[in-house]
């Protein structure tokens, strides 16, 4: 049966960070959908008049825009967000490692994957692309767990061979048949598809990387996702484990690691030769700005990258990143914006958290904007959650100034309702 969800509809017609920002989105009174899909989107009247006996679901003043697609995620470390006091190489070491060791129990997988994914749609989250532990079950636990929610997500099994715990290492010849075994499981499966992924380069060593570039160019509909110059340390033991590479990107180009599908987080520290390179193959760039900050990392030149024509998606980076939710996430982005002298407009921001991060995923004919055949994954937003934002939208004299406060100040609060796949999910 047809439902038509009414309120403050938002679609976007083009980029916002071509041209004026404020011209890129319209806003419509309401949208159809049926079987999973938006079949309209326009006003009440219209929407009827396509499906006269639809369901009606009146959100007021709400605003009703594409599920938000959280592009760079670790669902392992769900239980370890918010760990104190270290820099990425001593925070892998003292946190992450020692909690994706339990991973080998399917029923603990099992229970994080789940409890992850009740954390991500109360957030307003629908869809996300997971890095698992280097454990085929952990990739299992997530994967069913995807598929009983009817999401459309993407994941893959971390792969490690060298410098991580042993129980968290693989071999070549053991990574390869996981990586394949999973692929033939999960990948294209209803909504789910599946992402080789290297962890970093300083993870594996250049065999296992000449694999598993392998290995993708012979299952080359999968994403490939790994984690690029992230912190200056990081960098520098990267040219000191590679030292014929290069530069860091080059430690993934040399093995097959780089082409379209290629997803890289963080992208911070980049060289003129790589910001070349990524562009010319029309890699991704994922921007996780709340990990950048939490972490210590440093600070993403997204007005630049984004002049170049770079294709850049927006991530939490669960657990690195301090917050499931891609509000906060954006208020983030914003805060570094203006840390660069480049502040984000609101209408960027919900950008680069639909239409952006499903570029980065090259899903965008599917998931993250509101026209019709797209996959129905919906959320409304409710732009006077606290008092503290409803005092400031009262103001607005515009949608955008209505909906900053929310990017600003909001959370799982502001989060009304969720469909999923043409369902209520949560509200
Ligand atoms: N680099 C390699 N592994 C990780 C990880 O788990 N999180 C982050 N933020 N960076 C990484
Ligand atoms: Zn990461």
């Amino acid at each position: 049966m047809t439902q038509v969800l009414c309120g403050q509809v938002l679609a976007f017609e083009g980029s916002p960070f071509d041209g004026d920002p404020t011209e890129a989105a319209r806003l419509h009174e309401a949208v159809a959908l049926d079987g999973g899909k938006i079949t309209g989107v326009g006003t009440r009247a219209q929407m009827l008049e396509l499906a006269p006996d639809a369901q009606v679901t009146d959100y007021g003043n709400r605003l009703i825009m594409a599920g938000f697609v959280d592009a760079h995620v670790h669902y392992p470390q769900t239980a370890i967000i918010a760990s104190w006091g270290k820099r990425l190489l001593d925070w892998l070491n003292s946190y992450t490692f020692p909690e994706e060791m339990k991973f080998g129990d399917p029923d603990y997988a099992g229970m994080i994957a789940e409890r992850y994914l009740d954390l991500v749609l109360a957030n307003g989250t629908t869809s996300v692309c997971s890095y698992c532990t280097v454990h085929a079950q952990s990739v299992d636990a997530f994967m069913s767990a995807a598929q009983g929610r009817g999401m459309r997500a993407v994941a893959g099994k971390s792969t490690m061979n060298r410098n991580a715990p042993e129980g968290l290492c693989d071999t070549v010849a053991s990574a390869q048949a996981d990586n394949q075994a999973l692929i033939d499981r999960w990948h294209g499966v209803d909504r789910l598809s599946y992402a080789i992924t290297p962890r970093f380069s300083p993870t594996s060593t250049p065999e296992q990387l000449e694999m598993l570039g392998a290995l993708w160019a012979a299952n080359p509909t999968c994403l490939m996702q790994t984690h690029l110059s992230e912190q200056t340390d990081e960098v520098a033991w990267v040219k000191s484990l590679f030292p014929e590479a290069r530069d860091y990107l080059d430690t993934y180009e040399a093995y097959g690691l780089l082409g379209p599908g290629a997803v890289y987080g963080h992208a911070i520290y980049l060289e003129p030769r790589e910001r070349d390179r990524l562009k010319e193959v029309d890699a991704s760039l994922v921007h996780c700005p709340t990990s950048n900050t939490f972490i210590g990392s440093g600070l993403f030149d997204m007005a630049g990258l984004m002049a170049e024509g770079q294709r850049i998606g927006l991530a939490t980076d669960t657990g690195g990143g301090s917050s499931f939710s891609m509000l906060r996430t954006m208020a983030a982005a914003y805060e570094i914006g203006q840390l660069k002298g480049t502040p984000l407009h609101a209408a960027q921001l919900l950008w680069l958290a639909t239409v952006g991060s499903a570029q980065s995923l090259r899903m965008d004919d599917k998931i993250g904007n509101l026209a019709p055949g797209m996959e129905a994954d919906i959320v409304v937003l409710d732009l006077h959650a606290t008092p503290a934002i409803a005092q400031r939208a009262e103001r607005a004299s515009d949608l955008w100034e209505a909906v900053f406060p929310t990017i600003m100040m909001g959370d799982d609060r502001s989060v009304h309702a969720v469909w999923v796949n043409g369902a209520l999910a949560t509200g």
